[in-house]
């Protein structure tokens, strides 16, 4: 059993590639006091990302990193972890950011990374998840907050919430409800995260009471 109580900084980075509704919640729920922490960088690898105007508004620090500056993977994901561990940070969430990470930089920050992936895993992982929901069939789907680990969207699981799968949905009106799913538990997962809450044994991550 592992606690995951060992943050000294409570010091949050967050990586982006796009709109960053995602990191927007995660922000607010900062500054509201909801979550004991504070979003100290956000870095995203599209300099287009609207995400960053958005971290600017709050007076968030950003920094984009893009891929094709660098010559190898491992040299812009070195780059990354460089910022990351300078603004010393406790965990990063990764809120639609469109890059597979290497085990290498999953080693530098085991069980200090977090994603939230749109459908209830293990179903429907990787890109398109509402359009795999949609396609399948499914009754229900929903949203699931996990720790990253080396596989695609394998990583324990935090939080999930079930969104009802509509006769006449669109991959956008289902997408639309399970967004608003989404802004809720990536705080609450992430809230527990930095007051200890959360503890690990194997795959399953337990929540204190
Ligand atoms: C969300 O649907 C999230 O689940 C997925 O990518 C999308 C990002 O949206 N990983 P946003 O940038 O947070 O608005």
């Amino acid at each position: 059993m592992l606690s995951l109580n060992n943050n000294k900084n409570n010091k949050i980075g967050i990586l982006i590639s796009g709109r960053g509704s995602n990191m927007e919640s995660i922000i607010k729920a900062c500054k509201e006091g909801l979550i004991p922490a504070e979003v100290v960088i956000v870095i995203s690898d599209k300099p287009d990302a609207a995400g960053l105007q958005k971290a600017k508004n709050y007076n968030i620090e950003t920094a984009v990193i893009e891929r094709n500056l660098y010559s190898s993977k491992e040299e812009f994901e070195k780059a990354i972890i460089n910022l990351l561990q300078k603004k010393n940070v406790d965990l990063i969430c990764l809120a639609g950011f469109m890059r597979i990470l290497s085990p290498m930089f999953i080693r530098s920050f085991p069980l200090k990374i977090m994603n939230i992936h749109p459908a209830l895993l293990p179903s429907f992982p990787g890109l398109h998840a509402q359009k795999q929901a949609l396609d399948y069939g499914v009754k229900i789907s929903g949203a699931t907050v996990h720790f990253v680990d080396e596989g695609v969207d394998t990583g324990p699981i935090i939080m999930q919430e079930a969104v009802e799968v509509l006769d006449n949905d669109t991959e956008e009106s289902l997408s639309q409800r399970i967004l608003q799913k989404e802004h809720q538990i990536y705080p609450k997962a992430i809230k527990l995260f930095f007051e200890n809450k959360l503890i690990i044994q194997g795959r399953k991550v337990k929540i204190i009471q």
